[in-house]
């Protein structure tokens, strides 16, 4: 990145830069993954290139589907250009199959496909530990109006048909995923970030019986390795299928 691209934002597995255009910025794809809050860290080298195509790939598919997201165009293989948008500092997690956290906190097994989707909605704050929150709570905060609340929590279900459909063809089961939200100038609604198999769970269905293999960072989270196989796969795939 030359210097007249000003660092606006360093978050755990990206970096926001200005763009010569005020309305948009420049996001580069880190190679660092983290989990449960940055307690576990490490580097893959790789995983930021294959993160930034993953995401290109299903944002284009998305906007396709008129789906409103912040995606503009790839930059080069670890860059993408976007709207710049404020985010909401909501992370919006819609669960398809019982797993993670919903499995630790409450007494619900592992691998249980739940009857609807699941909405989970967590305060992002990463000094609090990013906190399950309440719709109430939401609204004493004034993080956002209830209507737009209903919105994105609409747009998340949208996005959820769209993609559980789009991962069955090419055999990859859609556990769950975590989504975020920002405004842009005109305060329209824009999915943001990014999805990929940092925040999606993904499950292979090219397996004979019903073991479980993920593509996704519980490969990290769990000390499984193979982490840039896994997401290579799901990149070789996808490029397949579009
Ligand atoms: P969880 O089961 O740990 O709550 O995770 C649910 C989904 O959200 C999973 O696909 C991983 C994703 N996720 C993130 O993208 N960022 C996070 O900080 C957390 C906790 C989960």
């Amino acid at each position: 990145m030359n210097n007249k691209h000003e660092l606006i934002y360093e978050g755990k597995a990206k970096k926001i830069f200005s763009h010569d255009d005020e309305s948009k910025v420049i996001i580069e794809f880190k190679d660092d993954a983290t989990a449960f809050n940055a307690l576990k860290k490490a580097k893959f080298e790789g995983k930021g290139k294959l993160n930034c195509l993953i995401s290109s790939k299903i944002f284009e598919y998305l906007i396709n589907k008129n789906i409103p997201t912040h995606f503009l165009e790839l930059r080069n293989e670890n860059t993408m250009i976007a709207k710049k948008i404020n985010i909401i500092p909501l992370e919006i997690v819609l669960r398809n199959i019982a797993y993670g956290s919903l499995c630790k906190q409450t007494n619900i097994k592992p691998g249980i496909v739940l009857e609807k989707p699941l909405i989970d909605i967590y305060l992002k704050n990463d000094e609090l530990n990013d906190p399950l929150i309440t719709k109430d709570r939401i609204e004493l905060m004034n993080l956002l109006s209830l209507k737009d609340l209903d919105y994105i929590i609409d747009l998340t279900l949208k996005i959820n048909f769209i993609l559980k459909r789009f991962f069955k063809n090419i055999k990859l089961e859609l556990v769950d995923f975590k989504l975020e939200f920002g405004y842009d100038s005109k305060n329209n609604i824009l999915l943001g970030d990014e999805i990929s198999p940092d925040n999606c769970r993904l499950w292979d269905l090219n397996q004979k019986n019903d073991t479980i293999v993920s593509l996704d960072k519980d490969r990290f989270r769990n000390d499984l390795g193979g982490l840039i196989e896994a997401y290579s796969e799901i990149n070789r795939r996808i490029n397949e299928f579009i």
